[in-house]
């Protein structure tokens, strides 16, 4: 005999526990189904450890998607402010980091301590270590087979995350339900993500990786002002992950070292100065020693100040203003925090996160087409979707 619940929800993740929470608040009777043998795993390394769990200031423009409107209602309806109240409820101390990043003081634990506190209060059950091995559904009802025995359903709702990091236990389980029931894909790859330099740049940057460096990453319209970092694999850092998500392979980024330095006025003034001096040695005064090293070796430029053409200083001005690169390919969903594309969006209701053509059916979270900027966006997000879906499944 099957077991019978009014809502199963695989994937006991942020967006899945949320909407376990919201569910079982209405009085839905909820089981969560999760083939790792711990929930919320990604919450628990998120944030180096202390989960940056929302941004205060998420809202649409800070979400990639084919169809950027999709997000606002769900993130309209369960905002940052509602799941810091639900933080505060639970007395987990917190603090902003920078650019409106909430971080617990503590630990990550806290937030799935919390979210597991919210589910037992609301008798929304918890299965861990359950592999599925089909979904089906006979027209008006949902059927799970588990290895440990079959569970009916009325409502059933994905929350299963996208690919990224599969040495944790994700899936495309997500992509193959949709298509299971005939609902279209974005093309899924993966988002913010260190990217790659070719080998012969990387022999230039010998000495390079560990160096950190504030910049404007940039693609086409698209700027981050954040710190960028050197790697032995090619750049990484806060702003290279977020621009990442709008690069695709092969195309040029640009970075601007330093962007409120006016490094032609500092070299103009420092050959003045003491036109002895070296020009690396005016630079570092405004980066790291190795990197001044790179830039003026790069650009042939030797000997002191005073030597140096005003071409040759306009071209390294020019280098530190619009460096460009250009990464052959990102590190790939290994390493990548979050997945882009997922459930077309066109084929969900944006209130309820329901498959319009399959009436019960949600999607929530990270397996769905909308993808958050590096700094909680994809926290809120999984919130926000979660909680949609938990109102009505
Ligand atoms: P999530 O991936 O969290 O959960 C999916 C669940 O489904 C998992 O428990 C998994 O085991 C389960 N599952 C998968 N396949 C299954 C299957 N076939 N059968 C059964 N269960 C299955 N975001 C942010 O806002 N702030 C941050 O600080 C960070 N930090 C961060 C660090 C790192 C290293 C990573 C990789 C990611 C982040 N993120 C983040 C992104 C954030 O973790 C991510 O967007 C959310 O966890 C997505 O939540 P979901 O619930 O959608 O999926």
């Amino acid at each position: 005999m099957a077991e019978r619940r009014d809502v199963v929800i695989i994937g006991a993740g942020a967006a899945g526990m949320m909407c376990a929470i919201e569910a079982g608040r209405r009085g839905r009777r909820v089981l969560v189904l999760d083939h790792a043998c711990a929930p919320g795993e990604k919450i628990r390394i998120s944030g180096g450890g202390r989960c940056n769990f929302t941004n205060i200031h998420a809202g649409p423009k800070n979400f990639l998607s084919a169809n950027p409107h999709f997000c606002k209602s769900a993130l309209a309806r369960y905002t940052p402010r509602d799941f810091l109240d639900l933080v505060e409820r639970h007395r987990i101390s917190w603090h902003e980091k920078t650019l409106g990043q909430l971080f617990c003081d503590n630990s990550a634990k806290d937030i799935i301590a919390m979210l597991l506190a919210e589910m037992k209060a609301v008798g929304a059950d918890l299965r861990l270590s359950t592999s599925i091995s089909a979904v089906e559904h006979d027209g008006a009802s949902f059927r799970v087979v588990t290895e440990n025995g079959t569970v009916d359903a009325a409502s059933l709702v994905i929350a299963t995350g996208g690919k990224s990091i599969p040495k944790m236990g994700a899936t495309g389980f997500a992509y193959r339900i949709a298509e299971q029931f005939g609902l279209p894909l974005v093309e899924t790859r993966a988002g913010l993500v260190p990217l790659m330099l070719d080998p012969a740049t990387l022999a230039a940057h010998e000495g390079l990786p560990g160096v950190s460096v504030e910049v404007v990453a940039r693609h086409g319209r698209t700027e981050f002002r954040e710190a960028a970092l050197f790697t032995h694999r090619g750049l990484s850092g806060p702003a290279i992950l977020q621009i990442s998500s709008y690069w695709r392979e092969g195309e040029e980024i640009a970075l601007t070292i330093r962007p409120d330095v006016d490094f032609a006025a500092i070299v103009a003034a420092a050959r003045r100065q003491n036109g002895r001096q070296a020009l690396q040695t005016v630079l570092a005064e405004h980066m790291p020693k190795k990197l001044a090293q790179l830039l003026v070796t790069e650009l042939g430029i030797d000997g002191p100040l005073a030597e140096q053409s005003g071409k040759r200083i306009e071209a390294l001005v020019q280098r530190l203003r619009d460096w460009r690169l250009r990464p052959p390919a990102s590190e790939g969903y290994r390493t990548a925090e979050v997945t882009l594309g997922g459930v077309d969006t066109a084929a969900l209701d944006s209130r309820s996160m329901a498959a319009k053509a399959v009436p019960g059916l949600h999607f929530v979270g990270e397996a769905v087409d909308v993808t958050g900027w590096l700094g909680g966006y994809n926290f809120q997000w999984a919130w926000a979707s979660g909680f949609a879906a938990g109102q009505v499944a």
